[in-house]
């Protein structure tokens, strides 16, 4: 087993990895998106409280349903795109902490009596989530685009009207097409950003 991913795969999670928002007509299959969950779940969040919640858009109505809330620049790469996701969290999630998380059922009462640790838990975590949800796409050979461009409000009305569900950030998700690409923008270096202590 090796113990570090080869040049291939850090090409196709990180280095050659890019956001897309050009779709060539090839279909994502409900298994690839299973595939892609049954990845995501594992990656770690505190207390195992995994918050993260995501709606699978893949039919014209669900789109229709999703424009209205858009910012124009997301619209037509959003329509065109043969998923969207929304990639939300559950305010709720301390109900889940007795399955969980069961060392520590009583964490559950902690979050519901606390609203301002919940709600940073939750965005948190599901933050964390929807960045370990782009990186399984890549892994299960899907490119993604994620936006924030849109009007959360009217998303969290159309689609969790009345749940505890509130809409974190979309990724459209399919097989980029790489002739529209944009040149890549550059990332800091080590030493801009970091600091070795
Ligand atoms: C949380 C998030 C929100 C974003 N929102 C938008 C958006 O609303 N519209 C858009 O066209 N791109 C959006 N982007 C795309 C970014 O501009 C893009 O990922 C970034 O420039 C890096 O591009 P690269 O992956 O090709 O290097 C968003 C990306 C992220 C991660």
């Amino acid at each position: 087993m090796p113990h570090t991913l080869d040049a291939e795969a850090r090409d196709l999670l990180f280095l050659k990895a890019r956001t897309n928002t050009a779709w060539l007509d090839q279909p994502v299959s409900d298994d690839t998106l299973r595939e892609l969950y049954n990845l995501m779940k594992w990656g770690p969040t505190s207390a195992n409280t995994t918050p993260a919640r995501i709606l699978f858009l893949r039919t014209k109505e669900a789109k229709e349903r999703l424009k209205p809330a858009l910012a124009p620049g997301n619209v037509g790469k959003t329509m065109a795109a043969p998923v969207t996701a929304i990639v939300g969290y559950d305010s709720k999630f301390y109900e889940h902490v007795p399955r969980l998380f069961p060392q520590m059922p009583a964490m559950s009462e902690m979050f519901a009596s606390n609203p301002q640790l919940s709600e940073t838990t939750a965005f948190r975590n599901g933050s964390l989530q929807g960045g370990y949800f782009i990186i399984a796409a890549r892994a299960v050979g899907l490119d993604c685009g994620p936006m924030s461009g849109f009007d959360n409000a009217k998303v969290d009305a159309e689609f969790f009207g009345g749940q505890s569900w509130k809409s974190n950030f979309l990724c459209n998700l399919g097989h980029g097409d790489p002739a529209k690409l944009f040149p890549r923008n550059p990332r800091f270096d080590f030493d801009e950003v970091c600091k070795l202590l």
